[in-house]
């Protein structure tokens, strides 16, 4: 099983390639991207996180963390937002990535993302909450960006020290105790 990359690792610091689409490739990291994060209590992973700089993540927003709870993935090959709208919301964040904290971070309300499914077929998706979110964060993945860059920027030296602080007390990836304010 593939391992959670952890900043600051230097895969995260890095600019994403285009997939090929309809690579059929993508299939096996996409499924262990989805392991990956419905092991770790995720909404949400970029292939990044598990070592691979391609532009390729995976949602679901509507798993409840439970088990047995039906899962329904969604996997974007080549990401894109075409369109935000409203005002910028602050709302906090956690990452796989860097466990132990969560941060505020500032999204738009709403976006549409343009992308690209398994089998090489262009989709959009468009919607607010926690899906604008969560689709924001990660695409931020796929730019080189984690909470420490997307955070708000009066918090990210306490995000860091915080970080340090979750890792010294041996965080996992999924833990978020630490709330940075
Ligand atoms: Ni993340």
């Amino acid at each position: 099983m593939l391992k959670i990359v952890e900043a600051p690792d230097p895969i995260l610091a890095t600019i994403s390639t285009e997939c090929e689409v309809g690579d059929k490739s993508l299939l096996r990291l996409a499924k262990q991207m989805a392991k990956m994060m419905y092991a770790n209590n995720g909404c949400g992973i970029a292939a990044p996180q598990v070592g691979v700089n391609k532009r390729l993540i995976v949602i679901d927003v509507d798993w409840d963390g439970e088990e047995s709870a039906s899962k329904n993935p969604i996997f974007l090959v080549n990401p894109e937002i075409v369109e935000a709208k409203g005002e910028k919301v602050i709302d906090r964040e956690a990452c796989l990535s860097c466990p132990g904290i969560s941060v505020p971070v500032e999204r738009h309300p709403w976006v549409r993302v343009g992308y690209f499914d398994l089998d090489g077929e262009e989709w959009e998706i468009e919607g607010d909450g926690l899906l604008a979110r969560c689709l924001q964060h990660e695409i931020d993945h796929l730019e080189g960006k984690t909470l420490f860059e997307s955070c708000l920027p009066e918090v990210r030296i306490k995000a860091l020290q915080a970080y340090d602080q979750a890792k010294a007390m041996g965080a996992k990836p999924g833990e978020s105790s630490i709330e940075v304010q």
